[in-house]
């Protein structure tokens, strides 16, 4: 097992990654203070998890509650948040319970969410069980859910007490879903060093088998890049937006399909390809840089090319984003592997974009 540690001070916390954590009793107890648990999870991981959760959990001799949502983006709203909340005031939940969200980024996104606002916070674990979640969301405390006006709108910052990232669970995902896990993989070594890039390039086929020793290494590298991101930026006050490489055109295309139609991770995949597209277009990204980085997506069995939303839809959609101001979109551009720049961009650049990306 390896241990990444997000530096956050008082908020600090562990995030554990190897092969068969789930069912570590240890790696659970010293996040758990009160006498009750509620496990949330989905119709798809709690019969192929939650009883190796369970099992580990039963030890430490606390009341554990499943509770059992919808699988899918298109829940990921008010509505099924709700039903966390009506599980958890019928348990008697109280504000010791300690809520462990066992799934994909779905599920931690909104079990952070309940977590960050039930009885004005409970604290929470997050066992991600899939790459997307591992690599990526399960880090950093974003929390939050869906409005049909615009991606993850409705949220808050709210840091977990653990990750407890277990890559035998990885197995049984399907294939689209490892692809979509692999597209943040890429974003990270887009972003962050071009060691890592390269790394990623030569290692494309093992992760696209589901090889444990190369996830491993995607893992602990993602984790590691991401947590000093955080460390210096919790709440995004300027560089955690470079995680954000590819989704502002990514969030678009989730929004402006219907979430669930593209895989996050795709929509993010096809999002790098059209930032960087950009990125050349302004002058600030070499086109062999372009053209590697775009290779890299295809070859992971992601989009490169985006759905015909029209430009004027497209750039409604943008204008949604979190990172615009004053109605201006903001994008995060490609310099150089490792070096983004995060700006506006003239509407010609961006139109010519979504032009040449369908
Ligand atoms: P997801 O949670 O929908 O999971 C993908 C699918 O895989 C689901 O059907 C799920 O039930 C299934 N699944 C999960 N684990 C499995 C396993 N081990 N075996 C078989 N099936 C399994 O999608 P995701 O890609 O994990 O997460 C996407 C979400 O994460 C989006 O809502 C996105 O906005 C959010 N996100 C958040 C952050 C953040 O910082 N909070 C970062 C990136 C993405
Ligand atoms: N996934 C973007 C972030 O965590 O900031």
């Amino acid at each position: 097992m390896i241990t990444v540690n997000v530096e956050l001070g008082d908020r600090a916390y562990p995030i554990h990654i190897g092969a068969g954590l789930i069912g570590r009793t240890e790696l659970y107890a010293p996040h758990i203070t009160g006498s009750s648990v509620a496990i949330v999870t989905n119709t798809t991981v709690d019969p192929l998890y939650g009883d190796a959760l369970r099992a580990a959990l039963a030890p430490l001799g606390k009341k554990v509650t499943t509770v059992v949502l919808p699988d899918g983006e298109a829940h990921k709203n008010l509505e099924t948040l709700n039903q966390i909340f009506t599980a958890l005031l019928t348990e008697r939940a109280d504000r010791k319970t300690t809520l462990i969200a066992l799934g994909g980024g779905v599920i931690g996104d909104m079990t952070g969410f309940a977590a960050a606002s039930y009885m004005r916070g409970v604290p929470f674990i997050q066992v991600p069980t899939t790459l997307l979640a591992q690599v990526d969301s399960s880090v950093g405390g974003k929390t939050g859910i869906n409005h049909p006006l615009g991606k993850n709108m409705i949220g808050a910052f709210y840091q977990p007490q653990a990750v407890i990232a277990d890559i035998a669970v990885l197995r049984t995902l399907p294939p689209r879903e490892l692809a979509a896990g692999i597209a943040e993989v890429i974003k990270t070594g887009a972003i962050a060093e071009s060691e890592f890039f390269d790394w990623i390039e030569a290692n494309i086929p093992a992760l696209n088998d589901c090889d444990a020793t190369a996830l491993a290494h995607a893992v602990k590298r993602s984790c590691e890049v991401k947590a000093a991101v955080v460390a210096a930026d919790e709440r995004e006050g300027g560089l955690r937006a470079i995680l954000n490489f590819g989704h502002t055109f990514g969030h678009a295309i989730e929004a402006g399909l219907g979430y669930g139609e593209w895989l996050h991770g795709e929509a993010v995949g096809c999002g790098m390809v059209m930032a960087a597209d950009l990125s050349v277009r302004l002058g600030r990204l070499d086109e062999n840089s372009r053209a590697r980085l775009t290779r890299l997506i295809a070859a992971a069995k992601l989009p490169v090319k985006a759905p015909a939303l029209g430009a004027d839809r497209y750039i409604d959609l943008m204008k949604v984003d979190k990172k615009a101001e004053a109605g201006e979109i903001k994008f995060i551009l490609l310099e150089r592997f490792g070096k983004t720049k995060i700006t506006g961009a003239p509407d010609e650049a961006v139109r010519a974009t979504l032009a040449a990306s369908v």
